[in-house]
């Protein structure tokens, strides 16, 4: 099913990834339904400690990674977040902490300025604070987080808003535009949820109909507008409503990569959904070794592997036949177009799950959550 990487050119493998996301911990306070983790998480035994990760990132340096992302989980939960930070800094990468802000006191987000922090990135749940709550499983959520923009602001970082869309929040895009530009942030990533893991776990709790959908686009799009100048809006419009799907990741291997709490890396958040991939551990592999001979690297990379439509389709290099992930989840088949390409024999799949999440739109929602948690915790 794979391309073998002898196949494949240099150009193919591409040139060096320009991002690393470093899942430091699968542990969090919060459980949100649409969590982007697997939904086997990786406990707190096996994590990389202090010395792994600093390899990591080094290796990742000398390769040409610029960015490296701290992502969870929730990152704070880590004691050597400051430790880590540090080694980035000193290794030349650009810092990036992505963060529920839970954990955080106004002395650790100084200490981790000190230690060379870059940019902040903070989620939020929902505009209103009883359903920012519920859908993060976590009561006062929403009242620590406008604590915590502050301080973030305070010490002198650039703050970026994270909101993810979804059936419960969906009225109130806009309000949370409105509330990123009230804590103080340079950006908003208004984020329609992605059906994979945890997220397609949750899917007919989550799924907007296609008109609150329309209503929050047009919304998100004017508010660009109003606020040019004052903030950068980044939309991740839904893709169960395109006609065409995104370039997941920027093209598979093509531009960056993962590495779990417990070191192995992968090509995108959701790969470990796809079966008879083989990941290489960073505690067995350079960094280096995995981007250019890993076979779950090159399983995807060209587009040899590729099937009709999308083998004899002009858009091939520019959308890369969309998400691996979501092809997989919806037809059951890694290779396929994205199914959310009105050139798909599956997109009526597509469709279908769309209006059926539509009419069932009163069906549940936080009700009917299956939370984000550690199979060790009780459920919230
Ligand atoms: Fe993209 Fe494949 Fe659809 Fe062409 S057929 S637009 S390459 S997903
Ligand atoms: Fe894996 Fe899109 S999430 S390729």
């Amino acid at each position: 099913m794979t391309a073998s990487p002898a196949k494949l050119d240099s150009k193919e493998r591409g040139a060096a990834p320009v991002a690393l996301l470093a899942e430091l911990t699968h542990r969090c306070p919060l459980g949100c339904p649409y969590c982007s983790n697997p939904l086997a998480l990786d406990a707190r035994a096996g994590e990389l400690d202090t010395a792994e990760w600093a390899r990591v990132f080094s290796q990742a340096a000398q390769l040409g990674v610029l960015h490296a992302h701290l992502s969870g989980g929730e990152p704070a939960a880590r004691h050597d977040l400051a430790e880590i930070i540090a080694h980035c800094a000193k290794a030349g990468l650009y810092t990036n902490l992505i963060t529920s802000g839970i954990g955080l006191t106004q002395d650790r987000i100084k200490e981790l300025a000190d230690a060379g922090l870059d940019h902040a990135q903070l989620s939020i749940q929902d505009s209103d604070a009883p359903s920012a709550d519920r859908i993060a499983g976590y009561k006062g959520a929403f009242s620590r987080k406008q604590a915590v923009a502050q301080w973030i602001t305070r010490v002198g970082l650039p703050l970026t808003v994270n909101a993810v869309i979804h059936q419960a929040n969906i009225g109130r895009a806009g309000k949370m535009v409105r509330l990123a530009v009230a804590l103080g942030a340079r950006r908003v990533e208004i984020a329609h949820t992605q059906y994979y893991g945890w997220g397609l776990l949750n899917r007919a709790a989550l799924m907007p109909s296609r008109a609150a959908a329309d209503a929050a686009i047009a919304e998100v799009e004017a508010l660009k507008k109003t606020y040019a100048g004052v903030i950068v809006i980044d939309h991740v419009i839904p893709d169960y409503h395109a006609r065409y799907p995104k370039a997941c990741m920027g093209g598979w291997a093509k531009r960056g990569l993962n590495v779990t709490p417990s070191g192995r890396a992968l090509p995108c958040h959701a790969a470990e959904t796809i079966p008879d991939l083989v990941f290489w551990n960073v505690r067995d592999r350079s960094i280096e070794d995995i981007w250019t001979n890993s076979p779950a690297f090159n399983a995807f990379r060209g587009t040899d592997w590729m099937l009709e439509p999308c083998r004899s389709c002009p858009r091939k290099t520019i959308d890369y036949g969309g998400c691996r992930c979501q092809a997989l989840a919806l037809t059951g088949d890694a290779r396929e177009a994205d199914p959310v390409c009105h050139l798909s024999p599956h997109h009526d799949k597509v469709l279908k799950v769309a209006v059926l999440a539509a009419q069932g739109e009163d069906a549940g929602g936080a009700d009917a959550y299956s939370y984000r948690r550690m199979k060790s915790r009780e459920p919230a």
